[in-house]
């Protein structure tokens, strides 16, 4: 199994050649735009780390579906959607375009940028740090490794040119989206953007919403419910405007990252963790979707 995925890992190394490094956030084009790593561990203990499973890299929007969880523990399920959508856009991450032109003016979905500075805005906390400390908190726990943390260069740059996140809060609380502050919103959006993670931490976090909720040692953080929500967002949205290709192509509930990370799951079976900097034009990881075609297919791993 192991040299076969390999063999996977090599064939669609070459890929990243038409992709680029993200560049707007500074310090993401320092990236290594031919890296690609692939980490898999499976509901039966197995794991297989191939390539380059041990780069740290920020999460960036792989963190939207962690948020969400916790966003929905914190407020239940309810409250959460009244404040953001389930509805893909069919435009941009970053497009700002669906909140002004809809009537609602409601965020979309949680997966996008809008929609996840909403999700952000709703993390519990007495100021802006216990907010972001009991958010990483949660991702420590969920992906098993304590050692997570941010990475303060990324999370300063981003934090000083995001200007278009910004104009989206600032409209979100105009239109009572964002019942908080909204420097909160942005200083724990920004953040957990920033945090560190490697293809394996990716990989343990999808085996946690591959169990539906639950950790290795059998504790359940989050209700099946939750789960299965984050899992069906993560198919619909998790890939943005090329979320309904990528569910042909691949068949895996997934969500992506400028960074270059994808966490997937395969439901009852296996979380999955992909490197990948170099993105095509919606910003997701081009030779990660192509290894997780091929992938799927040699495995049968698509849920449809
Ligand atoms: O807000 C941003 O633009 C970034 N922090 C995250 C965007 C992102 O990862 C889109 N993913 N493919």
């Amino acid at each position: 199994m192991k040299e076969f995925l390999k063999g996977l890992v090599e064939k669609n190394r070459i890929k990243s050649e038409v992709g680029n490094v993200a560049d707007y956030i500074p310090g993401l084009e320092k990236s290594d735009k031919n890296a690609l790593g692939l980490c898999i561990t499976s509901t039966n203990g197995t794991i297989y780390s191939i390539g380059d499973c041990n780069i740290k890299f920020t999460i960036q929007s792989v963190s939207k579906p962690i948020t969400l969880m916790l966003a929905i523990l914190d407020h239940g399920e309810e409250h959460v959607f009244s404040k953001v959508g389930m509805e893909p856009t069919g435009d941009a991450f970053n497009s700002i375009q669906k909140l002004e032109t809809c009537k609602t003016h409601k965020p979309f979905n949680p997966m996008i940028n809008a929609g996840a500075i909403a999700t952000s805005a709703l993390i519990k906390g007495k100021n802006s740090q216990e907010k972001f400390q009991r958010l990483l908190d949660f991702f420590r726990k969920i992906s098993e490794n304590e050692t997570l943390e941010v990475n303060d260069d990324i999370y300063l740059g981003e934090s000083l040119t995001g200007n278009k996140n910004k104009a989206m809060a600032y409209f979100m609380k105009g239109e009572g989206y964002i019942d908080g502050s909204i420097e909160d919103a942005l200083y724990v959006y920004f953040r957990q953007c920033s945090i560190e993670v490697t293809a394996k931490d990716l990989a343990r976090i999808g085996l946690f919403l591959a169990r539906g909720g639950v950790m290795s040692n059998g504790e359940r953080v989050v209700s099946e419910r939750i789960a299965k929500i984050i899992k069906t967002l993560m198919i619909t949205c998790g890939m943005y405007d090329g979320s309904g290709e990528f569910a042909l192509r691949v068949g895996i509930p997934s969500k992506s990252g400028v960074g270059g990370g994808i966490m997937s799951v395969v439901p009852g079976k296996m979380g999955i963790g992909v490197f990948s900097p170099a993105l095509d034009n919606k910003g997701n990881p081009i030779a990660g979707e192509a290894l997780l075609e091929d992938l799927s297919s040699e495995l049968s791993l698509s849920i449809f």
